[in-house]
């Protein structure tokens, strides 16, 4: 049963709970359709609140019995929660509910996964297990007692006591709602320990089911070099003496920072050469590191309300970020970051759904873990850390944890840190959270002889709610190289405040060619209209390694748009340039391989509609494949060089050497097979021993319209590991051509192993369809009407899931009439469902706009 009207929840209308949570013990008897929850929770008045309501959130639950101080109470119970009448001074509250596991579909709340007893209680799923003030401002001490006929009992904390077929756990920190974990299962462990700065010996754990053990080494390494990281860098030390990770199939998102009990879908956690390929060892060397230091940002200060999302998650996503440039390569990581955020916040933030970093409203909570929140949100920490400086970033953080430690906060509380050490009044700057869209900066360049004066402009475009949009306070770094590519100037951090400013650079021996918007300083879109010799100039010259990445990206940008708007032909200094970046053995493998890359098709498409041009998907997809086929004929001579010199001898390592190594080596095969047909591919694929090396030749083949052999075989190889067998299902969706993919996609939801339930496996296919541009976009629809109906199927069993996958349709002003007739029929008859999920509801809404 759902709510006829959805509600619309409002930051300005915060207001406390009128109750503490001083101590909460729980114990949960275990059965799969019949789980009995009972809490035993001290409530006393919060002298902070004035509303004294006694509300407590609860859902999808049966109340068994209900007791204040031992007596038996009748409280009055809706859909969504109960009230009661309480005493005046403290009091100890008592339920027992029944839950039913095995039927949650939705993976909110305690779940089932092959067997196995699983919570996910971020945001707002606590209150399916049991009445409660399921908010992140109250924050309690939580004891847990599972008794359940199970191997495995897990719970937050420290483990207290277990035996046959129990289990208790205390976690001493107090911790909202949203932290609370249980699992229950026949699980094994890959265990190691790690001692702190400060000796405290902590018990690693991974959990996985009997015969993922093999898949653990990885991110238990992970785990141990994040623990070291955050007291290196940020001096962060871990809390309690046990650390346990749990891999589950089934869960709507990566990974889950519950407090010492992090919960992981298993794709963001089981890794080995064999079945990951080396872009999945970086994501999850990475969600690892997002969720251990999510225990000092997030768990120890948390959020005080859900409008402050990206308190935790912008400068988790920041640190993570921080901790693989460290890892890895500094320069990689920013490109493939900026990249991810092109491809994904952008079309956000210039669409329908665009919103703030923190929003102001919001119907369903679950609809905000957007890339805004996370990515931008990210972001938004980088300009604050380029604005202060990197020591007073590093002193108001340890002001921010000193001050704040075991409390719930706002963005007024972070900004207040940063403004006290640096006497700086960022009301400017916080505009950043509080406005959405994003800002175009023009440029107008003045040489008099001698002095060089750069005009920077600023202007954002309206978003839904905000007509308006005073200047932003927008780091903008500079560098001027002079003639033959020597740094005249280095870098210099310009702030831009003003709607329009001037910024002189005086006594310069020539013209310089200015590199603008170093490292990507700011997550703006710089608007400037320079000719191509001066990017293939930067491409070959610039100092800073995201602008001479950018200045290629910019060159493939401009001439593929060409091809496809005016049907020119590819432009030879991109190709050139290309070409000698390939070649350049100086340059880190990892590098040119990005460097070789073209912006995706959905990316150039969004520049287009800026442009006042509506894009043709089509024609888009053929100018890349003319452009990469031009490419590889430029290339010809050196690809199988390129190809040999890549290759790696030494045994498989998921590090950033080896796994740039074989980018490029990727690069090389695609681009040779576009020239002998996909000889060399077949060779590869049959020797690959790795899933790297297999999938990339796989994927080559499956472009050159090959591979049908290999696609059956790479299924029997694999048919029982389903995170590989989700790269079989993706990969054929996204390398069809584009008036066939939605007919694979369809033919794949046939497939006895798609298990649609499964979210894993159900974006494997959709999520490829959304993203297979001009598959997707076909004029006959028949994409949108397939996504369409496996969305009305999905939403009844899983909303959260299903909301997230309307992303797809965001862009959908910027096609054509009839394209945007198509969108809208489907949009329209989505709606029209029965019953359709709030978080469904509000997407289609704000879609439509
Ligand atoms: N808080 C999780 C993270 O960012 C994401 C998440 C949100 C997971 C909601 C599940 C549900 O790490
Ligand atoms: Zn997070």
């Amino acid at each position: 049963m759902r709510d006829a009207a959805p509600t619309t929840i409002y930051l300005k209308d915060y207001a406390p709970f009128g109750y503490l949570v001083d101590e909460i013990s729980l114990t949960f008897d275990l059965a799969p359709n019949a789980t009995r929850v009972h809490s035993r929770i001290a409530f006393r008045p919060n002298p902070d609140a004035t509303d004294r309501t006694f509300f407590l959130h609860g859902e999808q639950l049966s109340l068994i019995s209900a007791r204040i101080d031992d007596q038996p109470v009748e409280p009055e119970v809706t859909e969504k929660g109960l009230t009661c009448k309480v005493p005046d001074g403290p009091f100890t509250w008592e339920t027992e509910v029944e839950i039913d596991p095995s039927g949650n579909t939705a993976l909110e709340g305690l779940y089932m996964s092959n067997g196995m007893y699983c919570t996910q209680c971020e945001a707002e799923g606590f209150r399916k297990i049991t009445y409660y003030p399921d908010r992140p401002d109250v924050m309690g001490v939580f004891s847990v007692r599972i008794n359940g006929d199970l191997p495995v009992l897990l719970s937050n904390g420290n483990p207290v006591d277990s035996g046959e077929g129990f289990a208790e756990w205390h976690d001493p920190w107090p911790k909202p709602a949203y932290l609370f974990a249980l699992v229950a299962g026949d699980l094994v462990a890959h265990s190691d320990r790690f001692t702190t700065v400060s000796g405290r010996d902590v018990a690693l754990n991974l959990y996985v089911r009997p015969g993922d053990e093999g898949k653990c080494a990885f991110g238990m390494e992970a785990l141990k070099k994040s623990m070291k990281w955050d007291e290196d860098v940020y001096g962060r030390e871990y809390d309690l003496d046990v650390f346990n990770i749990v891999a589950v199939d089934d869960f709507n998102m990566g990974a889950m920072e519950n407090k010492g009990l992090n919960i992981f879908n298993s794709s963001a956690v089981l890794a080995s050469p064999e079945t990951s390929t080396d872009a999945n060892f970086e994501r999850i060397e990475a969600i690892i590191a997002h969720e251990y230091f999510h225990n000092w940002t997030g768990n120890r200060i948390t959020c005080r309300d859900w409008f402050q999302l990206c308190l935790k998650e912008g400068l988790t996503v920041f640190r993570d970020a921080q901790f693989t440039a460290d890892m890895r390569s500094a320069a990689v990581k920013r490109i493939e970051d900026v990249i991810d955020l092109r491809a994904r916040q952008f079309p956000e933030d210039n669409g329908p759904l665009a919103h703030p970093v923190r929003p102001e409203s919001f119907q369903e909570i679950n609809n905000f873990y957007t890339a805004t929140v996370y990515e931008k949100g990210a972001e938004v920490i980088g300009i604050l850390k380029r604005l202060v400086g990197d020591r007073a970033y590093a002193e108001a953080l340890d002001l921010y944890f000193a001050r704040h430690d075991g409390q719930a906060c706002t963005i007024e509380d972070w900004l207040a840190v940063f403004e006290e050490v640096t006497g700086r009044d960022l009301s400017q700057f916080k505009r950043w959270y509080s406005d959405a869209g994003t800002p175009r900066v023009s440029v107008q360049e003045d040489w008099d002889g001698s002095t060089y004066t750069l005009t920077l402009s600023q202007q954002t475009p309206p978003t839904p709610g905000q007509p308006d949009k005073p200047p932003r306070v927008i780091p903008v770094a500079v560098g001027l190289l002079g003639p033959n590519g020597d740094e005249l100037r280095p870098t210099e951090m310009l702030e831009l405040t003003e709607a329009r400013q001037s910024f002189r650079f005086d006594g310069l021996p020539s013209k310089p060619v200015p590199s603008i918007l170093r490292e990507f300083s700011a997550p703006v879109i710089l608007d400037r209209d320079s000719p191509t010799s001066e990017r293939a100039f930067l491409l070959a010259h610039d100092t800073d390694p995201f602008n001479r990445w950018e200045a290629g990206r910019s060159l493939a940008r401009d001439t593929v748009l060409a091809m496809a708007v005016d049907g020119a032909a590819p432009n030879a200094s991109y190709l050139d340039g290309i070409h000698a970046v390939l070649r350049d053995d100086t340059l880190d493998p990892a590098y040119r391989a990005l460097m070789a890359g073209l912006p995706g098709q959905s990316e150039l498409a969004g520049t287009l509609h800026e442009r006042g041009i509506t894009p043709d998907p089509m024609a888009i997809y053929q100018a890349c494949e003319d452009l990469r086929q031009a490419l590889a004929e430029t290339c010809r001579d050196m690809l199988p060089r390129l190809h040999a010199d890549t290759r790696v001898d030494a045994p498989y390592a998921p590090d950033a050497e080896q796994s740039g190594k074989r980018a490029l080596a990727g690069t090389a095969l695609a681009l040779i097979t576009r020239l002998d047909g996909g000889e060399l591919a077949a060779e590869e694929y049959a020797a690959a021993d790795n899933m790297t090396l297999q999938l990339t030749a796989l994927a080559a083949l499956l472009h050159a319209g090959k591979g049908e052999t290999q696609l059956s075989q790479f299924h029997d190889q694999w048919r029982d590991d389903r995170l590989v067998m989700d790269k079989w299902f993706g990969l054929q969706v996204s390398m069809a051509k584009p008036d066939r993919a939605a007919q694979v996609a369809q033919a794949l939801t046939q497939h006895a192993d798609f298990n649609w339930k499964n979210p894993n496996r159900f974006r494997a296919v959709m999520g490829a369809l959304a993203t297979n541009h001009a598959g997707f976009h076909h004029a006959s629809g028949a994409a949108y009407a397939l996504l369409a109906d496996w969305l009305i199927r999905l939403d009844p069993v899983n909303p959260q899931t299903t909301a997230r996958m309307f992303t797809a349709f965001q862009t959908w002003r910027r096609y054509d009439a009839d394209r945007q007739a198509l969108i809208a029929a489907q949009l329209d008859r989505i709606a029209a469902t029965p019953d359709l999920s709030p978080d469904s509801t509000e997407m289609i809404a704000r879609i439509r706009g």
